[in-house]
């Protein structure tokens, strides 16, 4: 059955193929043009070029890219019925015996999943790990506060990762990691090397791995035993507390034991072994798309004075001592919340998202044929003076303004968008909000910067990370 999203006269409608874009290489199309990891500049490049609506060719498979966030919206939407995400990935990850999350999952499977993840991810739910968030804010406010005195530089996305990790940790399983003063997370360490070989073999022209191993693939297939293993061992324990204490059934303390519930409900259609993916989702999902916000988030702050400046008074004013951060205070911090929407606008670390037609659709005047693949450009609209107005400018008020003027919330979707939308939208803003709050209590910024002085570059490894900031801080004097 043919789906519609928009339904212009049949005999006006073009084919994929007939769209202009980059001259493909034989075989190869263009990645030859294209490197993995800018990847998404690449294809902004194009866009610039070539219009909202063009095609790319991943290998001999042409693609249909949209840029205009209005044909974004409706193909994100269309979703679980018209669109997935591309089944290429869901298939390398099984293929490496990674155990399918709510993020791969698709039809039945998704929407019982889906289910368990939101009553987990819920900001009731999230607000009851609030306590542990605060205690891991404050072990890095003593991080950076050795720091400020030693005068030492700090590694910004280095040092926020390890917030987000055991945040994420914490919260996922109640294991009080603690990446932070140097301890080991053996599962974090898996993942480091599962999550790029996905992107690698995602991208691949021959799947080479399945006729030789080489030495990397071998390290690749111990790394998801370990993982596994790992992920087991702690679901076996969280059952083996809820099994001697059944009233945390009712108040779950972390992220496994909600997830274990709502799994053990009659109907819900969740086994063990989607916990266990979906724990590994939430990791993947939710560390390093968070860490690099806040490091982009920062970085813009401190080069636009006058917006760190209300930020630092609204934090003054609000929540001004960490140790005694309250939820509510959080909830209030409007202003700080518009900084992280504005860096999501200029710095989205989801720049793209991809997706396979699951029937033969029409998006715009474009026949998708069902399989074909889409790559939908989340940063083109959203930093363009045509639905932006001073679009390159770091202007948080713009969120804040209400009525005539408002900010069309689709033309910057960071989050993307329809029933697939981040489920974990409350949680990363809290953690912003919490880790910005107490570096603006609690230091000024002496300097934060490349080495070079110049803009970060943008390296695409799952998510967009700035390269190479260091930040030097002092104790704020009260
Ligand atoms: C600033 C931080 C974050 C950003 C920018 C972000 C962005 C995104 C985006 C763009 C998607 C795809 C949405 C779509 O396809 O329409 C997504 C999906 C997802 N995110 Fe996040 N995310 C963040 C933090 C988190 C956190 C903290 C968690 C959980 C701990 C999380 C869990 C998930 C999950 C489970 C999905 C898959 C949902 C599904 O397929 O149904 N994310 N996120």
């Amino acid at each position: 059955m043919e789906n519609t999203i928009t339904a212009p006269a049949a005999a006006r409608l073009r084919t994929v193929a007939s769209l202009p874009g980059p001259r493909p290489w034989p075989l190869m199309g263009n990645l030859p043009n294209m490197q993995l990891d800018r990847i998404h500049r690449n294809v902004e490049q194009w866009s610039k070029r070539y219009g909202p609506v063009f095609k790319i060719n991943i290998g001999p498979v042409p693609m249909l890219v949209l840029a205009d966030h209005q044909l974004v919206n409706a193909a994100l939407r269309d979703r679980p019925d018209g669109f997935r995400r591309p089944s290429i990935t869901a298939e390398v990850s099984n293929e490496m015996g990674g155990r399918p999350g709510v993020f791969l999952a698709e039809g039945a499977a998704w929407r019982n999943q889906r289910r368990m993840v939101m009553t987990a991810l819920a900001p009731h739910a999230v607000k009851a790990y609030f306590p542990s968030l605060v205690s891991v804010g404050l072990r890095l406010q003593r991080r950076w506060r050795q720091a400020a005195r030693d005068g030492g530089a700090i590694d910004l996305t280095e040092d926020l990762k390890r917030f987000s990790v055991d945040v994420i940790a914490g919260l996922a399983f109640g294991n009080d990691v603690n990446t932070i003063d140097g301890g080991d997370d053996v599962i974090q360490r898996h993942m480091d090397t599962i999550l790029p070989e996905v992107s690698r073999r995602s991208f691949a022209l021959f799947p080479y791995w399945r006729y030789l191993k080489l030495p990397r693939d071998r390290h690749l297939d111990s790394c998801v035993r370990e993982l596994d293993k790992a992920v087991d061992e702690l679901i076996a324990t969280a059952r083996v507390r809820l099994a001697a204490e059944p009233q945390r059934r009712e108040h779950p303390t972390n992220l496994l034991e909600a997830m274990i519930c709502a799994a053990d409900e009659g109907d819900s259609g969740v086994s063990d072994v989607a916990v266990a993916g979906n724990v590994t989702t939430m990791l993947l999902a939710g560390e390093d798309t968070t860490s690099n916000t806040l490091a982009w988030m920062l970085y813009l702050l401190q080069k636009n004075p006058a917006a760190l400046r209300k930020a630092r008074e609204e934090v003054l004013r609000i929540a001004p001592d960490t140790a005694a951060f309250t939820i509510e205070q959080m909830d209030a911090l409007d202003y700080l919340d518009a900084c992280a929407q504005e860096a999501m606008r200029l710095k989205p670390v989801a720049p793209f998202l991809p997706l396979e037609a699951l029937r033969d659709s029409v998006i715009g005047d474009v026949q998708i044929p069902k399989g074909g693949l889409v790559w939908c450009v989340m940063r083109h609209d959203s930093i363009s003076e045509n639905h932006v107005a001073r679009a390159d400018q770091f202007d948080p008020e713009r969120w804040l303004i209400k009525g005539d003027g408002a900010m069309d919330k689709h033309v910057s979707m960071p989050f993307g968008s329809g029933v697939r939308t981040c489920p974990g939208r409350y949680l990363a803003l809290l953690e912003i909000k919490l880790a910005g709050a107490m570096l603006l209590n609690s230091f000024d910024i002496a300097s934060l910067d490349t080495a070079a002085g110049k803009e970060p570059d943008e390296l695409m490894a799952f998510t967009m990370s700035p390269v190479g900031l260091r930040m030097q801080l002092r104790d704020r004097v009260a």
